[in-house]
């Protein structure tokens, strides 16, 4: 199948219009590891993962950054189908101690921010030396906390989009480009 951005496929019964394929991903991703790498020229990574979004962008991400690294992951939810619940629930935390380290948090998507802004508070907690966030989307609607990510590697409409990780309702994951439910 040739999925080119822009175009419209159905899968699991809906028809999901590409904003960014494959090869869009793979050039945005090298080029933000170039500025990661600048960022922390010298210095050793802690890069944490937020599941389940964010496995396929935090693998594809790292092996592009040229440093020292470790990885870890935490689990949070706090989406039902395609609304936020606003009720961001821990399900399992990170396993090594983030005290003195530079710490890269690594989501899928800030919508409303509230899932990233409960989980920078509880990572700060841990006294890294610093932290910084990357995100593989940022929806455009103006009333998240925009300040709140480093490195973004796209802007997305206010539309519900899956694939590369993000899923609606346990589904999508796997596709190999972000797109949208038309
Ligand atoms: P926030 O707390 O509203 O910023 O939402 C963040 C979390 O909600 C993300 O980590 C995703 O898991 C989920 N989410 C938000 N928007 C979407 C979407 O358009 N598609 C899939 N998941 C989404």
């Amino acid at each position: 199948m040739n999925i080119k951005t822009g175009s419209v496929h159905s899968f699991h019964g809906r028809d999901v219009e590409v904003l960014f394929s494959r090869d869009d991903i793979t050039s945005r991703l090298q080029a933000l590891a170039k500025d990661i790498e600048k960022d922390y020229h010298g210095k050793e990574l802690v890069v944490v993962g937020v599941l389940k979004g964010s496995f396929l962008f935090m693998a594809d991400l790292v092996r592009c950054i040229s440093l020292p690294l470790t990885c870890d992951f935490l689990r949070v939810s706090s989406y039902e189908g395609e609304h936020s619940t606003g009720d961001v629930r821990m399900e399992f935390d990170m396993t090594q101690p983030i005290h003195g380290k530079d710490v890269l948090l690594v989501e899928d998507i800030v919508d409303t921010g509230n899932t990233l802004r409960h989980l920078l508070s509880h990572l700060k907690a841990k006294q890294p030396s610093s932290l910084r966030v990357a995100s593989l989307l940022f929806k455009e609607t103006g009333r998240n906390g925009r300040s709140l990510v480093d490195y973004i590697a796209f802007e997305v409409p206010n539309r519900f989009v899956v694939g590369y990780g993000l899923d609606y309702e346990g589904q999508f994951r796997s596709l190999p480009f972000v797109g949208a439910f038309i």
